[in-house]
């Protein structure tokens, strides 16, 4: 901004108003202050394309179904990856968790009643390890079988699908 009144000021000989501003011609007025919202607009947009995409997990819930010929529900989620347990996933998302029991009695997801379990029917290689606790209650489920609240979906990088079955325990 300064460099162009330098040069305007080459054109013709400013005359000063009694605000402090100058009069280049009759026609332009540039006030001594003048704001320079265009170029903070122009540095805002580039940031914004240069943003790098957080990596995203995608998430199917599948319900229950004890009839073998019937049609699940299907609700869908998703989640940043690494940010959260499955279970506070399909509690934010009002994706029924619980079977009757643990509806009244789950632990809040301390990892202490068992209640909160699903199957991962795939990417399974997007979520964290069995931990102690899973070990300890699912030592004899199958290995696709997870508790929710133990259940990290993705690793911060990775991205991709998660199905799961809600409710397994009807199978069995
Ligand atoms: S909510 Fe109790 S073990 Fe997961």
């Amino acid at each position: 901004m300064a460099a162009v009144q330098v040069a305007l000021k080459f054109l013709q000989p400013p005359e000063t108003t009694s605000s402090g501003g100058i009069y280049v011609n009759s026609f332009s007025y540039f006030p001594r202050k003048r704001p320079m919202s265009a170029s903070f607009a122009v540095s805002s947009l580039e940031s914004t394309s240069t943003e790098a995409v957080e990596p995203e997990i995608e998430l199917e819930f599948l319900g229950p179904n004890s009839r073998s010929d019937g049609p699940y529900t299907v609700e869908r989620a998703k989640a940043r990856s690494g940010e959260k347990l499955l279970r506070n996933i399909m509690l934010d998302n009002k994706i029924e968790l619980y079977a009757t029991y643990g509806k009244v009695m789950n632990c809040g997801g301390g990892g202490s009643c068992g209640t909160c379990i699903v199957e991962i029917l795939d990417g399974k290689d997007l979520l964290n390890e069995r931990t102690s606790t899973e070990l300890r209650y699912l030592r004899k489920k199958p290995e696709s079988w997870r508790l929710a609240c133990q259940t990290i979906v993705g690793n911060k990088e990775n991205s991709g699908k998660v199905v799961v079955q809600r409710l397994p325990q009807w199978k069995k």
